[in-house]
């Protein structure tokens, strides 16, 4: 998704705005560019491909500025192009804009203005945005007046930054359903998309909320509604640190993401297990555990890997609370207008926070009557913001855009929500107790599955050309066996689907071949046998079993081609470790396969447009 970074300050502006975008880069992006204000004069650079190339760009033609605009763009209405970059000027080249979003009505607002005699430059609907302040302008001098009521008039989603050189102490930050953040500094203030921008400029943070506006001087922030009306908003802690946005001694963000997964286990389950009676107490939830208990039916949703967590905590609530749960992809359940009421508990999934559709889902669940739940891991997300309660999961930021940490977080906070809801229900089930235990062995044993990575290394330069892969899981390892295709596909580019494992004899065993490797999630669970039939069947077709297994199992290691060992814990925690060697495959695989890990092609890390 596009990225934008604003800066009003002491210091000089590019330094500080290209380190933005640097900060943003993870987001996914084709086009960059950069404005700042200069003796009553926009100054612009912008041009297709890296912000490397921005940068040298800026520093050999921007004047020296205390105020700047800045922007990566991952395009939705044109082409990657110079025309198309951000920032877009207005006609008088006075205004300057960037904008995170989509404009539902920009063909019309563009028609109006063409008419009035307006000459655009690029193909963007974000360009209208421009040209509509300056037409404003044109009747009502005042940026602050001229600007609300060309946003009154645009419909759709938008997190924006506005210079006007006729107002060169002010700097514009406007929220209509893209996120955008204002960073606190010392005696500066930054604009940006995500907190990841504002490290290490910015001490706190102000989030600002749908239909907000900011009139940001070096003197302090005026905050006001869209309808003009102020207000005042505290700021928080700026929580993230620079090396939370490094890569370390790692060579890739998801190498050092999925590294990172002891640690982050320890961090979801930190204060909320306890050693004594491995009982479970989510503070977040407290005051809605009597409605979440008292529920009808839960209804879990997201996008993605994190679908693929609520796939997962379907059949562990389930299980362990009889309680009714529904998996929703929240793309289709906001728009089908479904039967939700204020019997339901909705719970939003997403690592981000800002996921569009799953935003949009669970405000429509809200405004049906369902009390919503939010499992996000970024502190202060819109998601996190606006649901009743939730779970904060603590990965730590997840730069990478293949989910890795944040889905075996999501596991145990899953877990946890299972564990708390049973003893609720019933406080003298021993099977929560079990998981509560199994879970806090988990980091170690995350580190024992971690020893894997050279052993996984080798399998995917056997495989790294194949053209296509299956993924086969039962039970608890389905989602995995969904997740793993879907980590192959996006960094590896390779054509991977994940089934579970018994559906393969209604049709999909026709892909089955010598040249197809298919990957068994084969943990010794209840499906054990069933999925040792599946692998025979895969075997007297010629494809090549690749198994993810407990560890010593002769039966597997006579079976299959590769054998990946993890170690032993309770049926339903073993998928937070079975799809660690998955995560290292697609790892390896792209890498072989010289494809950009961190930031594959035509994918953005929070899509927060629909
Ligand atoms: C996962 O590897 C992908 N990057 C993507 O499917 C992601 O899970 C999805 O876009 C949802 O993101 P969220 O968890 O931030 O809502």
């Amino acid at each position: 998704m596009c990225g934008i970074v604003g800066y009003i300050g002491k210091k000089v502006a590019i330094p500080i705005l290209v380190n933005g975008l640097y900060n943003l880069e993870y987001r996914g992006y084709d086009s960059a560019g950069v404005a700042v204000l200069g003796q009553s004069k926009l100054y612009s650079v912008k041009c297709p491909g890296k912000v490397e190339g921005l940068a040298r760009l800026a520093a050999s033609q921007l004047p020296a500025s205390d105020i700047g605009i800045a922007h990566t763009r991952w395009a939705t209405h044109g082409v990657p192009s110079v025309c198309n970059a951000h920032p877009h000027l207005d006609c008088t080249q006075s205004i300057a804009v960037v904008h995170n979003g989509i404009i539902e009505n920009y063909y019309a607002v563009r028609e109006k203005l063409l008419e009035a005699g307006h000459v655009f430059a690029s193909e963007t609907d974000s360009e209208v945005i421009s040209h509509l302040i300056e037409e404003k302008l044109k009747t009502d001098s005042s940026l602050d007046s001229a600007v609300l009521a060309a946003l009154a008039e645009l419909e759709g989603t938008y997190g924006l930054a506005i210079l006007h050189t006729e107002s060169p102490d002010c700097l514009v930050a406007a929220r209509k359903g893209s996120p955008l953040l204002i960073g606190i500094g010392d005696g500066q203030f930054m604009v940006a998309s995500d907190q990841a921008a504002l490290v290490p400029y910015s001490s706190e943070v102000i989030h600002l909320s749908d239909g907000e506006i900011a009139f940001i001087s070096k003197d302090g922030i005026d905050l006001r509604t869209l309808e003009n009306r102020e207000i005042f908003r505290r700021a928080e802690q700026l929580t993230l640190v620079s090396s939370d946005i490094r890569k370390g001694n790692y060579e890739h963000f998801m190498q050092k993401e999925i590294f990172e997964q002891p640690e982050s286990l320890e961090n979801v389950m930190r204060g909320r297990i306890s050693a004594d009676d491995d009982s479970v107490k989510l503070g977040g939830l407290l005051n809605l555990m009597p409605k979440i208990l008292s529920a009808r039916r839960i209804i879990l949703t997201g996008c993605g890997t994190s679908w693929h967590s609520a796939l997962y905590g379907k059949y562990l609530l389930e299980r362990f609370t009889k309680i009714p749960v529904e998996v929703e992809y929240a793309s289709e359940f906001r728009y089908r207008d479904p039967v939700v009421g204020g019997s339901d508990i909705v719970v939003a999934i997403s690592q981000s926070g800002e996921t569009a559709d799953t935003l949009a889902a669970m405000r429509m669940a809200a405004a049906k009557g369902a009390t919503c739940l939010g499992v996000c891991n970024v502190v202060g997300s819109s998601i996190a913001r606006e649901s009743k309660a939730g779970i904060y999961i603590h990965a730590g930021p997840e730069i990478g855009v293949a989910s890795t940490k944040a889905f075996t977080c999501q596991l145990a906070a899953l877990s946890m929500l299972t564990i708390a809801v049973s003893r609720g229900l019933n406080p003298v089930s021993e099977e929560p107790k079990l998981i509560g235990a199994e879970l806090r062995k988990l980091p170690e044993l995350m580190s024992e599955t971690l020893k894997l990575d050279p052993y996984i290394r080798e399998i995917a330069e056997a495989f790294f050309e194949s053209p296509n892969f299956l993924y086969l899981g039962r039970g608890y390892n389905f989602p995995v066996a969904l997740e793993g295709a879907l980590k192959l596909k996006e960094i590896s580019y390779i054509h991977a689907e994940g089934y579970p494992a018994a559906e393969m004899k209604h049709g999909p065993i026709a892909l089955v071949d010598s040249e197809m490797p298919v990957v068994f999630l084969a943990p010794r669970d209840e499906t054990y046998g069933k999925v040792i039939g599946n692998m025979e069947e895969i075997k007297a077709r010629g494809g090549r079993v690749i198994a993810v297994v407990d560890h010593d199992d002769p039966r597997v290691e006579k079976m299959a081609e590769y054998v990946i060992p993890v170690p032993r814990t309770i049926d339903s925690l073993n998928p937070v470790l079975s799809v660690v060697p998955l995560q290292l495959l697609a790892y390896h695989i792209a890498l072989l396969r010289g494809c950009d890990v961190d930031k594959p092609r035509n994918l953005a890390k929070s899509v927060t447009v629909e």
